[in-house]
């Protein structure tokens, strides 16, 4: 199966986002993600509301909205009225995890759990069938740009070992200096969306990348 691809706007030129977002519109993305981070959970801060929204007016495509944010069950209804189809909250962030994706499926949008390079797949094992997209942080989050951590691949095996016994159809993303290089083995491993910022906005012809990474199979 062809992976679905995510670039993240995060690495766009936010002077011209009206332009980055509909040459993604016009490239073979799948998703837009859409990384918010708060400052408390990450050592970073990057946009809120206004400029999800300005996205949302000019975006064809679903918006995969990456919450690295403390406490955010206060957010999520917000999140969605400004257009937000994936909600993924990170289970670092989460003191009741279980009723914060009910919360995000009461909303009418998918539930995403994100889990930083530290974090045990075996915590999910008690929420899998829950969970619509686990995201798995190949870095630490915070910044784009960063080295890819190795050890994702074996996470990724764990994690797909887990969705088979127990019989769903939870996505496996990874987010964090995903590139061509690795694509592959990531893909080989199990995954299904890949998230990618620098690696399709640094490119020369970031449409082309795009496909590159679409042609791809796992
Ligand atoms: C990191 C973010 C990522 C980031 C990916 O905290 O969650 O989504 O934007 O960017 P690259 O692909 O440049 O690592
Ligand atoms: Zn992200």
């Amino acid at each position: 199966m062809r992976p679905l691809i995510a670039p993240s706007v995060l690495a766009s030129d936010f002077a011209n986002l009206q332009s980055e977002v509909e040459m993604l519109n016009r490239s073979e993305a799948d998703w837009l993600h859409i990384d918010i981070m708060d400052g408390r959970f990450v050592p970073n801060i990057s946009f809120g509301f206004p400029v999800m929204e300005a996205i949302k007016k000019h975006a064809q495509k679903p918006m995969d909205v990456h919450l690295m944010i403390v406490e955010p069950e206060l957010y999520i209804e917000r999140f969605r009225a400004a257009g937000a189809d994936v909600i993924t909250v990170h289970l670092e962030a989460c003191h009741h995890l279980h009723r914060t994706l009910q919360q995000i499926k009461a909303t009418g949008a998918k539930a995403g759990v994100a889990l930083n390079p530290h974090t045990s797949i075996n915590l999910l094992e008690d929420i899998i069938t829950d969970v619509d997209v686990v995201c798995l942080m190949s870095v630490n989050p915070g910044f784009g740009g960063q080295k890819f951590i190795e050890n994702t691949y074996r996470k990724i095996e764990a994690l797909k070992n887990l969705i088979i016994s127990r019989n769903v159809d939870t996505l496996i993303e990874i987010d964090g200096g995903v590139n061509k290089q690795n694509a592959p083995l990531l893909l080989n491993s199990g995954a299904d969306v890949l998230v990618a910022g620098n690696f399709v906005f640094s490119s020369e012809d970031p449409i082309r990348t795009i496909a590159d990474l679409k042609k791809l199979s796992n």
